[in-house]
């Protein structure tokens, strides 16, 4: 966590956060700032009907700024749902756009940004990335009601090209720009989470940060956020499941989700988030579900390599007494930390999650090798193969 002398990095500020209970009422101040006259209110379906949504609307049009609402987000956006919501934006002739749901929302909402800024007919022509110019960015703002995918902060939306099949990052050639300027980011919007979605946005935030913490690429700044993130989990995501009107729990997840997304983009992420892709598309689990029913086995497989790191989370974030333990009895007890956290979540295991789907690991690899080659090296095909094979065993 602290730099070393020759220590080089680069670092993505991500937008202005705007964090805390109740920071929702602030939307039509910041969309005044950014000149917000006519915006696009990209929204998750189940969201537009709450009151939540209709106090954010009121107090945007209170505020002399017109609204067009368009709530046909799909659970992993495809070009066709974001050419859709890009119409919708250009009919109305507006000239902002406010993403309010969780990463499909965003992610959807970003798209469209991207896409008005570009001048693109469709996002397909931002996936796979180029690295397009951009005549100035379209004014936009992200409010998260999840606490987990942290698309609020990142410089990232992933859609899924229709005509390639392929799912991909719009726009990472822009990694010097993120499409938005302002996130708003209220923990009592994600309160009202089932305990079910929780657990599975917040394991995400978990896989996330600590992926980034053990990456090979860290930094110090990219260390310090992720591993407040990961105290954070250790120590609220329990109550934010078992006790949802908790805020203090609730508040501290949205801000592991948020820190989780600062830090990531900028250090790398681990074999959860590389092979999270074949593993949701194959067997068809959600993103959380994917990346955390392989956490374990990758921590394992990490011992080796990051004893320390996982010593200093055992006794930092986890609670593990030192007692003068060597590093690897530290760095294993650890691990059993996080696997106890996810078993008293009832988190599923990679067996639990894929039910009677038959595993060919085989196939998965070369799957894999041809979506992400970049990862599937020789010593990585050898660290996955164990790592799905050990995610079988529990
Ligand atoms: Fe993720």
């Amino acid at each position: 966590m602290f730099a070393k002398s020759g220590d080089q990095f680069n670092f993505f500020l991500p937008p202005y956060v705007v964090f805390g209970r109740g920071v929702r009422s602030t939307i039509p101040q910041y969309a005044q700032r950014l000149g917000m006259r006519r915006v696009l209110l990209v929204v998750d379906p189940f969201f537009i009907e709450t009151d939540y949504f209709a106090q954010i609307q009121n107090g945007l049009q209170k505020s002399g700024i017109a609204t067009t609402s368009w709530s046909g987000v799909e659970p992993d956006p495809t070009d066709v749902s974001v050419d859709a919501a890009a119409n919708t934006y250009k009919k109305a002739d507006c000239n902002s756009v406010i993403c309010i749901g969780g990463g499909s929302g965003m992610d959807t909402g970003k798209s469209v940004a991207i896409m008005i800024a570009s001048g693109a007919e469709s996002i397909r022509e931002h996936t796979p990335p180029t690295n397009r110019s951009v005549n100035g960015m379209v004014p936009t703002i992200c409010v998260p009601t999840t606490s987990g995918t942290g698309a609020e902060v990142n410089p990232y939306a992933i859609v899924t090209n229709t005509l390639t099949g392929r799912k991909g990052l719009a726009y990472p050639g822009w990694e010097l720009l993120s499409a938005q300027q302002v996130a708003i980011v209220d923990p009592e919007l994600a309160a009202s989470m089932p305990p079910k979605l929780t657990a599975i946005t917040g394991v995400d935030a978990l896989c996330q940060a600590m992926e980034c913490y053990l990456t090979y690429t860290p930094n110090p700044i990219s260390d310090d956020l992720a591993f407040r993130s990961i105290y954070l989990t250790a120590h609220n995501l329990r109550e934010a499941i078992y006790s949802g009107q908790d805020i203090t729990a609730r508040t501290n997840m949205s801000l592991a989700a948020t820190l989780a997304t600062m830090a990531f983009p900028n250090a790398g992420l681990s074999y959860p988030h590389h092979l999270n892709e074949v593993l949701a598309d194959t067997f068809h689990l959600p993103h959380g579900v994917a990346v955390g029913s392989v956490l374990v086995a990758t921590l394992e497989m990490l011992l080796a390599y990051k004893t320390e790191r996982l010593a200093l989370l055992a006794t930092k974030a986890f609670d593990v007494p030192a007692n003068g333990y060597s590093q690897l009895s530290l760095a294993e007890a650890g691990i059993r930390e996080v696997q106890r956290l996810l078993a008293d979540i009832n988190f599923p295991t990679l067996s639990q999650a894929i039910g009677q789907a038959k595993v060919d690991i085989d196939a998965l690899l070369a799957d894999w090798t041809a979506r992400e080659p970049q990862f599937a090296t020789p010593i990585g095909q050898e660290r996955a193969r164990r790592i799905l094979k050990r995610s079988l065993e529990f």
